[in-house]
């Protein structure tokens, strides 16, 4: 059985939960894909941390391990930061890599360029689980640029705060004993404050941008407020005039064709479609040409749906491009 070969950068929530779907999953890629997946490496900060047994891959601290193996195919990245990730993966890429990131802060800014660099080398990138967890946003977004054409997307963008106002709206947590929970979940960012004020949904907005519009609006024109100043009074408050709190990413060509976009908090009634939309669920609605409107909801953060996003950019690699992945 021909195998492909895989590392992970980061073995946090997130790169735990690909190799546990690789395991757990590995019989039923076989036989629908003809290759077996296989982790030779897991790159991590820290090796001397206890972890997760694992079997025919090893812990290194040192990427020159990774990227100096020429038998690996595919490199999945779930660190944290612009950097080292993005010299990484550049350097992955040159290798003649396909590479896979959940990272959305690197993506934000370098994933036009590492794009760009894809294309150079006839490689391909997977950055499903960069943008609300779970939901298959971005395939659903390509699919339908092919004949058609994106108006507007909105959504809620961050699982960690929709998590926070539910928990503060229904059991009266107070935001910060919700966002504890939301980071015992592995919802929450290692430094939660990105989660909290709003920039984690605006740079998710930003990459989905590239892809629906082709181009980012200016980023010191985007106004971005967060839900770290609501309490749970807010979210009763509201409740009493039949009223939600949403935290809302929305991007739109105006009549110009200019990109107008905002991030922020605001208030909704129950005929809106994001009403309903609760705990670390995600939903984004995209607005196109011939369609109209279509919603997604799903889980948006946390292990298995982030590293199922993962695994779908791999199986979709696999199915489209066998011919590239030269099997060892
Ligand atoms: P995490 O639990 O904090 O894990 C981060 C992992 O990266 C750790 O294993 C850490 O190593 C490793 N790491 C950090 N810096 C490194 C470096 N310079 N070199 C090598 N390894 C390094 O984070 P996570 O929640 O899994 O998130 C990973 C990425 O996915 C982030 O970019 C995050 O924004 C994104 N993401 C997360 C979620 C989610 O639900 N959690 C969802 C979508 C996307 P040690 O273990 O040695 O410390
Ligand atoms: N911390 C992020 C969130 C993880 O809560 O949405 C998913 O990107």
């Amino acid at each position: 059985m021909p195998s492909i070969k895989v590392a992970i950068l980061g073995f946090g929530t997130v790169g735990e939960g690909v190799y546990r779907i690789l395991q757990e999953k590995r019989e039923e890629i076989k036989i629908s894909t003809g290759f077996t997946v296989d982790v030779v490496s897991i790159l991590v900060k820290d090796k001397a941390k206890e972890r997760l047994p694992i079997t025919g891959a090893n812990y290194t601290d040192d990427i020159q391990d990774i990227l100096g193996n020429p038998e690996i195919d595919v490199v999945f990245e779930a660190i944290v930061g612009e950097e080292p990730a993005y010299t990484y993966l550049s350097d992955a890429i040159e290798k003649g890599c396909h590479i896979i990131t959940a990272n959305k802060k690197m993506f934000a800014k370098h994933g036009p360029a590492l794009l760009k660099h894809a294309e150079f080398r006839d490689v391909k990138v997977g950055f499903e689980a960069t943008t609300a967890g779970g939901v298959p946003i971005i395939r659903t977004v390509s699919n339908l640029l092919i004949g058609d054409r994106i108006k507007r997307i909105q959504g809620i963008l961050n699982g960690t705060s929709n998590f926070i106002l539910t928990k503060m709206r229904d059991e009266g947590f107070s935001f910060k004993s919700a966002l504890s929970l939301a980071q015992q979940s592995g919802y929450a960012e290692a430094d939660p404050a990105d989660d909290v004020n709003g920039t984690d949904a605006f740079r998710k907005l930003m990459i989905l941008s590239t892809l629906a519009f082709g181009r980012q609006p200016d980023w010191e024109d985007v106004p971005v407020v967060g839900i770290d100043h609501l309490e749970s009074a807010d979210s009763n408050d509201a409740s009493k005039v039949d009223l939600r709190y949403r935290h809302v990413a929305d991007i739109w060509e105006d009549e110009k064709g200019k990109l107008q976009a905002t991030v922020g908090p605001v208030l909704i009634g129950a005929d809106h479609p994001l009403f309903n939309i609760d705990g670390v669920d995600n939903a984004v609605i995209v607005d196109t040409e011939y369609l109209g409107s279509l919603t997604l909801v799903g889980p948006g953060a946390g292990m298995y749906p982030t590293g199922s996003a993962m695994i779908a950019d791999l199986l979709h690699i696999i199915r489209q491009h066998e011919a590239v992945l030269v099997p060892n």
